[in-house]
């Protein structure tokens, strides 16, 4: 049977539930056995509650799912008989580099060598080593349980092989891939979710809406839409198709973005006035955060099944 193996911090852990959920092997690494013991014992009580609300994903029982879930210390012993390797330790360029490293000289040529990396471009991660043409960032959302689309980046030296692959394992485990054809800071997730905190920092700043309004405007309107369709089909369906929503209003979106203002320090006085309102309405303490995340997570949950059902009909 296949085997992948990961480091298990919160994305790991993630991996490891979305992984088990398709019914495939995990062994989860990590440098300190504490760490494994206490991931085991943190995603058999998600797994347990998932099953009794109903939203355990898969074909298998939380305990069936369990089952297939292992730990190792020994980063030889994890790696053996591996297919696929997501990696998902600490955002740190020397590390993972570390960690690649190692990895590339105890790995066959068949295995895939994947990064959770949120921003670490492939060509810093994987130049030189010996398996680059199997190398690959595969950047999930968190959390990737319930928000499916994975970002796919190749190195240049990156086997189209290895690309497809990836694709068909994450189609495989109920995730939703996207391929980038080359590598961009950022890649694309981010790029359009910074486009869009730059702004809103620009308009809170420039005093002219306050951050709760700011963010009603996205979860009660643009986001709407969004959960459904991206932008592109919503210029579509908001005109007669492309064509004649660019001849509509070309001219009006061009007048609004030449009016842009430039790349917020995000070290101001308008971080202290979107701190101040932020906490205000949800205080910076582990417990009101966590039950916040927890709220979220239903929510998205709740989105997720909806989004299946219209699917469906
Ligand atoms: P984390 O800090 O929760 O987990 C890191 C794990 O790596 C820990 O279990 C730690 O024990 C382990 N570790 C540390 N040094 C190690 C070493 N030398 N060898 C083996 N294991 C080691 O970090 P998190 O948030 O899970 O992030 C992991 C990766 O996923 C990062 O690259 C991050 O950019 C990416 N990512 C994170 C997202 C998030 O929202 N947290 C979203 C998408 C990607």
């Amino acid at each position: 049977a296949d085997i992948y193996f990961l480091f298990s911090g919160l994305i790991g852990r993630s991996w490891a539930t979305v992984f088990a959920a398709g019914g495939f092997k995990v062994k989860l690494y990590d440098i300190a056995q504490q760490q494994l013991t206490s991931a085991l014992e943190n995603i058999r009580k998600q797994m347990k509650e998932l099953e009794e609300s109903g939203f355990l994903k898969g074909a298998l029982s939380a305990e069936q799912q369990l089952a297939l879930i292992s730990i190792c210390t020994d980063l030889k012993a994890a790696v053996e008989g591996a297919t696929f390797i997501q990696e998902c330790t600490p955002e740190n360029l020397e590390l993972k580099k570390k960690i690649f490293g190692q990895l590339d000289l105890i790995v066959g040529d068949n295995v895939i060598l994947s990064s959770s990396t949120s921003c670490l471009l492939p060509s810093k991660l994987f130049t030189g080593l010996k398996h680059v043409k199997q190398c690959i960032v595969s950047h999930p959302v968190n959390p990737p349980y319930f928000v499916p689309l994975v970002e796919i980046v190749p190195h240049p030296e990156t086997d189209p092989s290895t690309t497809e692959r990836t694709y068909a394992l994450m189609k495989m485990i109920g995730q939703s891939p996207v391929k980038l054809n080359r590598e961009i800071e950022g890649f694309v997730l981010n790029r359009l979710q910074y486009a869009v905190i730059s702004e809103a920092w620009r308009l809170v700043g420039e005093g002219v809406i306050s951050p709760t309004d700011l963010d009603l405007v996205m979860s009660d309107g643009l986001g709407m839409r969004y959960a459904f369709i991206g932008p592109l089909e919503t210029m579509h369906l908001n005109a007669e198709g492309i064509s004649n929503y660019c001849e509509r209003y070309r001219e009006g979106m061009r007048l609004v973005l030449n009016t842009f203002g430039p790349v917020p320090a995000f070290s101001d006085e308008t971080e202290q006035k979107i701190s101040q309102a932020m906490s205000e309405k949800i205080p910076v303490t582990p417990k009101i955060l966590d039950a916040r995340r927890k709220w979220r997570d239903e929510c998205l949950t709740g989105l997720a099944k909806l989004k299946k059902q219209m699917k469906s009909e």
